[in-house]
């Protein structure tokens, strides 16, 4: 049995070769296809990212054009998926229909279920980053009992979006541009991690040859967890639960005490500042002051907590320091969405690293059905027994 190396958690095992992106933990560098993600925060727009991911250069700009305008042909429904999607209960939490839509995408999209014809994986790839967000408004619009807004596709990729999540038939809807900014740029930070849980799971998923559409809905099924893309939602409710900065060291207390984890804090890669999270701080900092409150005491909790955190031996000594979800929470919730949405908004950022993740592996010629072994710990061989004769 022990011909196997016993690696629980994956913490020193590679799963795969990948060109796509680079983290250097101790350094607290995150590259994607060697560009820094600082960068690209700054400079470059969601859409941009996602061609990046998915071919592995940055577009010219014709290369540009053709991307963006192929998207945006891809946004619309079938008529018959919202039907579908009215068949959730209203309170349902939006993670749970959006795995559930997402995995349904394959009984509505026949023509490009094929994993073997390159242009069928490229259309479902196109497919899965242009839908995701008219799926994710209807998660939220169906949540909150309004009307779904169609896609509207002469707006940016970002501002459709936060055009479907919060347009009334009532009233005419204008984006700001200061939120608009901030989401596309929430949407860069998130677009992909290299080989963590959910993408892992989309790569075992699709070593079995399951069409990208039920792969995709894996990652979400994955993601959901509060070790890992629930853990925005988790943060934001932990820093409500704290309430002001006074109650922060008798939190940090409980912390110390083991009874409860710090969200958005620790990360099995970074033993350094997450440089997304730097980022996503400044984010916090314009949105509040654009739309919301600059003194919001949420904002104030985190920036206390983080600093007691920073200078605690408990944090220091587990290099413990905020990771991207630290600081979303906050600014998503001054954009005008609830706590339940937070993930789902991970969700359709990082369906694009999923799906650049996923193309890498099929067109791999070294790629194998994925199959962990394990070391056996059970029974050994005995004889089965009667019911009646059980003593
Ligand atoms: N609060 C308090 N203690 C912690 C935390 C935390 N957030 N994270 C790790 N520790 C402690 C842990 O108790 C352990 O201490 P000891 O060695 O004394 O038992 C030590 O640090 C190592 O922890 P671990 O659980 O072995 O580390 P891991 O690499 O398996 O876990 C993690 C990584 C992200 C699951 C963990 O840090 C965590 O639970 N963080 C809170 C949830 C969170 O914010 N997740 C989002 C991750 S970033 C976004 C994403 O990609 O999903």
């Amino acid at each position: 049995t022990d011909a196997f190396t016993y690696d629980p958690g994956f913490t020193s095992t590679a799963s795969c070769e990948s060109k796509i992106t680079f983290i250097d933990g101790d350094a607290g560098v995150l590259l994607h296809r060697g560009y820094p993600i600082g960068q690209l925060a700054e400079k470059s727009s969601f859409l941009e990212v996602c061609y990046l991911l998915l071919h592995g250069e940055l577009p010219q700009a014709a290369e540009y054009e053709k991307f963006e305008t192929t998207i945006t042909r891809h946004t619309m429904l079938h008529e018959q998926f919202d039907r579908f999607f009215s068949g959730f209960r209203r309170d349902a939490h939006p993670m749970a229909v959006m795995t559930g839509a997402v995995g349904a995408l394959s009984a509505f999209y026949h023509d490009s279920l094929d994993i073997h014809d390159l242009r069928q994986r490229e259309i479902s790839a196109h497919r899965l980053i242009a839908k995701m967000p008219t799926i994710a408004a209807r998660a939220f619009k169906y949540s909150v009992g309004q009307p779904f807004v169609h896609p509207l596709n002469k707006l940016s990729y970002t501002e459709n979006f936060l055009r479907m999540c919060f347009a009334v038939p009532a009233e005419e809807y204008v984006v700001n541009p200061v939120v608009a900014k901030a989401m596309d740029r929430i949407f860069i930070l998130h677009a992909d991690h290299e080989q963590n849980a959910s993408t892992s799971t989309v790569r075992l998923a699709g070593s079995s040859g399951a069409n990208p559409f039920a792969c995709i809905a894996a990652g979400i099924a994955c993601l959901w967890g509060p070790s890992h893309g629930g853990a925005n939602e988790e943060a934001l409710n932990m820093l409500k639960e704290i309430g002001t900065p006074e109650r922060v060291k008798e939190f940090v207390a409980g912390v110390k005490d083991r009874k409860y984890r710090l969200m958005g804090f620790g990360h099995r890669v970074y033993k350094n500042y997450d440089p997304r999270a730097t980022v996503m701080k400044q984010s916090a900092d314009e949105v509040l002051a654009a739309v919301g409150d600059s003194n919001d005491p949420l904002f104030q909790v985190a920036k206390e907590l983080e600093q007691v955190a920073l200078n605690d031996d408990f944090f220091i000594s587990r290099k413990l320091y905020p990771n991207v979800d630290f600081y979303s929470g906050i600014t998503l919730s001054a954009m005008g969405f609830p706590t339940t949405m937070f993930t789902v908004l991970f969700a359709l950022a990082r369906t694009v690293g999923w799906i650049a993740q996923w193309k890498e592996m099929i067109e791999d010629p070294s790629q194998k059905i994925g199959r962990p072994r394990q070391l056996y710990t059970g029974a050994t061989q005995r004889d089965y027994v009667p019911i009646s004769s059980r003593g």
